[in-house]
């Protein structure tokens, strides 16, 4: 029993050491998405930082609930961890794979919350809702753009080119933009 506990519950707790593993599960998944683009048979560097950057937020978001559920007075437990698949087969591929898993983060956020907002403990809601919720929708709007231009531009040249600018530019909207001096 932590000195620093007040109106944080134990299912309150309990799901945040599930979302804790959730966004490690997520930064695994990233990390082996831009390990295969790296990979000399793919060859994707701008999708390979993406990944990258991705795997390290994800990363960061399980570090700031534990900073966050030491803080309310809870005990961290860490889980095992699933291994990610190996082979995303194509560009198209691994960004609807990183929309769908950024959607399945997304859902778990909001249950979060609402074990939050059961419990009556509304620093908790404004702690998910200022740190997790917007930065969720940015990222669901960005990979869902990606996908969209992916569909475009079709296989071959399409997807070189579209990585190039990827490397270059970043996506240039949403959270996840690579480059400097854009939100
Ligand atoms: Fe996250």
């Amino acid at each position: 029993m932590s000195l620093a506990k007040q109106n944080f519950s134990t299912s309150s707790e309990e799901g945040i050491n599930q979302q804790i593993n959730t966004e490690l599960q997520a930064s695994q998944v990233y990390l082996s998405m831009a390990a295969w683009a790296q990979h000399t048979s793919v060859v994707l560097p701008g999708l390979e930082k993406y990944f990258r950057e991705a795997a390290n937020e994800e990363r960061e978001h399980a570090q700031h609930l534990i900073d966050y559920l030491n803080m309310r007075g809870g005990k961290v437990v860490l889980r095992a961890l699933q291994a990610p698949e190996t082979d995303w087969k194509s560009a198209k591929n691994a960004v609807e794979s990183a929309l769908q898993l950024e959607k399945d983060v997304n859902k778990s956020l909001l249950n979060l919350h609402k074990i939050a907002d059961t419990n009556g403990d509304p620093q908790m809601c404004d702690f998910i809702e200022g740190r997790y919720l917007e930065e969720q929708v940015k990222a669901i709007k960005t990979l869902a753009d990606m996908v969209t231009q992916l569909n475009r531009v079709g296989e071959g040249l399409g997807v070189y080119l579209w990585d190039q600018q990827l490397y270059r530019e970043g996506t240039g909207a949403g959270s996840r933009v690579i480059g400097a001096g854009r939100d």
